[in-house]
């Protein structure tokens, strides 16, 4: 069964970055391959992006897209197998997947991490049930540990905007936020990137090492001004610390994004997978310049949804 949930090899993910942009190129020339097939999106969190390009990649394909944002609409979903169900959750999720599996031909979920129960949370658990019970392919709309729909649509602006013949280099920096956020993002660029033979530096203050599965290969540093120098792609992005789990360490402004901090980088395009808190984790003057390809990483996820879909559907 083919699932979407992680970066596989690099043969795939450039098969996959081509068909989406083919599919950018004539968004419907496929219309007729999900004729008769629907897709269930299931969110536990919220969204914009990855909600409507979903949808929207689906329609390109002929697909029906159906959404249930089970926080607000379902019935609160118990994940603890061989629990006494006598408190808050009204339905078990063995019995709720398996329903949703014969409602659909693909299943999307997206399960935010706790931020508190790191066992838990690196192991995928509530992710995984839905894969466990479903018994039809899953692509992932954003898990505990992996967001691979936005680092496909990651890797394709990178591939969009990058110099022919140049091997680019790419930086993934921390930056400042008021709130304890996942490390989702972070680690699946990580490993998209590195996947996709990038140079990849990876800037962040003492406390932010992220898990070292998604980060060998990868020069990491504490140092964001050498880091920058000569980049030729800046993510930029907020995570919690890893090892002292879903804690804040920092919220040292000196780390948000600014025109002055890419003075030694002249051509570097600046990424984020948005929402961005303005001014916090980035600066207008940024977000609003030349620099910023993040509504390009944005239109893309259409693209990568599509891409995935499709080749969930074969043929
Ligand atoms: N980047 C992203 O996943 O956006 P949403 O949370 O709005 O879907």
């Amino acid at each position: 069964m083919k699932h979407f949930t992680q970066f596989e090899h690099k043969s795939v993910a450039d098969k996959l970055i081509e068909l989406a942009l083919t599919y950018k190129k004539s968004p419907r020339v496929d219309l007729s391959k999900g004729l008769g097939k629907r897709v269930g999106c299931i969110f536990l969190n919220p969204s914009l992006r990855t909600r409507a390009s979903t949808q929207i990649a689906a329609m390109n394909l002929g697909m029906e897209a159906i959404v249930m944002n089970m926080d607000k609409e379902g019935w609160a979903l118990e994940m603890q197998n061989g629990a006494v169900m006598n408190k808050g959750t009204v339905e078990h999720i063995k019995d709720a997947a398996a329903v949703l599996g014969t409602y659909f031909d693909v299943l999307a979920v997206r399960a935010f991490p706790s931020l508190t129960n790191k066992k838990e949370d690196t192991e995928d658990f509530i992710f995984s049930q839905f894969i466990k019970y479903a018994g039809i392919p899953v692509v992932s709309l954003e898990s505990a540990i992996r967001h691979p729909l936005q680092s496909l649509a990651d890797m394709i602006t990178i591939q969009e905007h990058m110099i022919a013949g140049k091997k680019p280099k790419v930086v993934l920096t921390w930056a400042p936020h008021i709130k304890a956020i996942p490390h989702a993002v972070a680690n699946s660029f990580a490993e998209w990137a590195i996947g996709c033979g990038h140079e990849l530096t990876i800037a962040h203050p003492e406390g932010y090492e992220l898990d070292k599965k998604f980060t060998e290969g990868a020069t990491i540093t504490p140092n964001q001004k050498e880091a920058l120098e000569n980049a030729d792609f800046v993510y930029v992005k907020n995570w919690s610390a890893f090892d002292d789990y879903g804690k804040i360490h920092s919220t040292d402004s000196s780390w948000m994004l600014t025109e002055a901090h890419l003075k030694n980088a002249p051509n570097a395009k600046v990424m984020h997978c948005l929402p961005v808190r303005r001014n916090v984790e980035l600066s207008d003057e940024i977000l609003d310049s030349e620099r910023s390809i993040v509504q390009k990483q944005a239109e893309n996820r259409i693209y990568a949804a599509q891409a995935v879909l499709s080749n969930i559907l074969g043929g």
